[in-house]
């Protein structure tokens, strides 16, 4: 009898541990993931789906992310394909054609538009998205089409409050893998977000996301 109630209580406690862990888990879309910077400290706790083009920069995301799934492909479309089906996203959309070196860049010749595809997405999750997101962006040579929250060298456009933090210092990763395995992840690492402003904002839309179902538990 005694043992009984032991294992009764062992697996109760494990059940309800299972179940906490179950409604803290989101599921989360991180487009333009890269080798992961923005992601680096959310933990394994979430179902973390990345998105990323080029297939180099995703084997090394997988290595340092085992449980992400990681797809190989376009985060533009995927975007418009799944929104749906996910409690956070956050996307980086390349920064190139948008940075403030785009000055030094035109008068080099490299004459270019900046690419729409940032403004088609923060359109598109502005008016359609129900869940919460994040748009992160470098600081632009042009005067932003929306207001957007500036945290150090970074734009962002969300859906709920993003606090302010002190400007995070650059973390960078460690170098590993062959020669060009190690380029490639050189070129990758200038591209990371800070871990830390990552964290943050997931931090801050998870406190957002716990008090909006508190109250909504309160109604009932
Ligand atoms: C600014 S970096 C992302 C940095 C990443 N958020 C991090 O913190 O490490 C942009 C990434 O988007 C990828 N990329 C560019 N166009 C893409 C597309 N259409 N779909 C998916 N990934 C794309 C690039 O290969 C690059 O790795």
């Amino acid at each position: 009898m005694f043992f009984i109630r032991c294992w009764l209580q062992l697996f109760f406690r494990a059940l309800a541990k299972l179940i906490l862990q179950k409604l803290k888990q989101m599921k989360i879309l991180n487009l333009y993931a890269g080798i992961g910077g923005n992601r680096k400290l959310w933990g394994n706790d979430h179902k973390i789906t990345a998105i990323e083009i080029d297939q180099q920069t995703a084997d090394i995301y997988k290595k340092e992310f085992l449980n992400d799934t990681v797809i190989v492909g376009d985060a533009h479309q995927y975007l418009l394909d799944h929104y749906k089906e996910f409690d956070f996203i956050w996307s980086s959309p390349p920064c190139p054609t948008h940075s403030v070196t785009n000055h030094f860049l035109n008068a080099q010749g490299i004459i270019r538009y900046p690419d729409m595809m940032l403004w088609q997405e923060i359109i598109f999750l502005k008016h359609f998205c129900k869940v919460k997101y994040c748009v992160e962006n470098v600081k632009s040579y042009y005067d932003p089409m929306f207001n957007p929250k500036e945290i150090g060298r970074h734009y962002l456009w969300s859906n709920f409050t993003i606090s302010t933090i002190e400007q995070p210092k650059k973390d960078i990763g460690r170098m590993n893998g062959n020669r060009q395995a190690a380029s490639k992840k050189n070129k990758q690492e200038r591209n990371m977000v800070n871990y830390r402003l990552g964290q943050h904002v997931l931090d801050c839309a998870m406190n957002v996301i716990r008090s909006e179902d508190i109250k909504q538990g309160e109604l009932f």
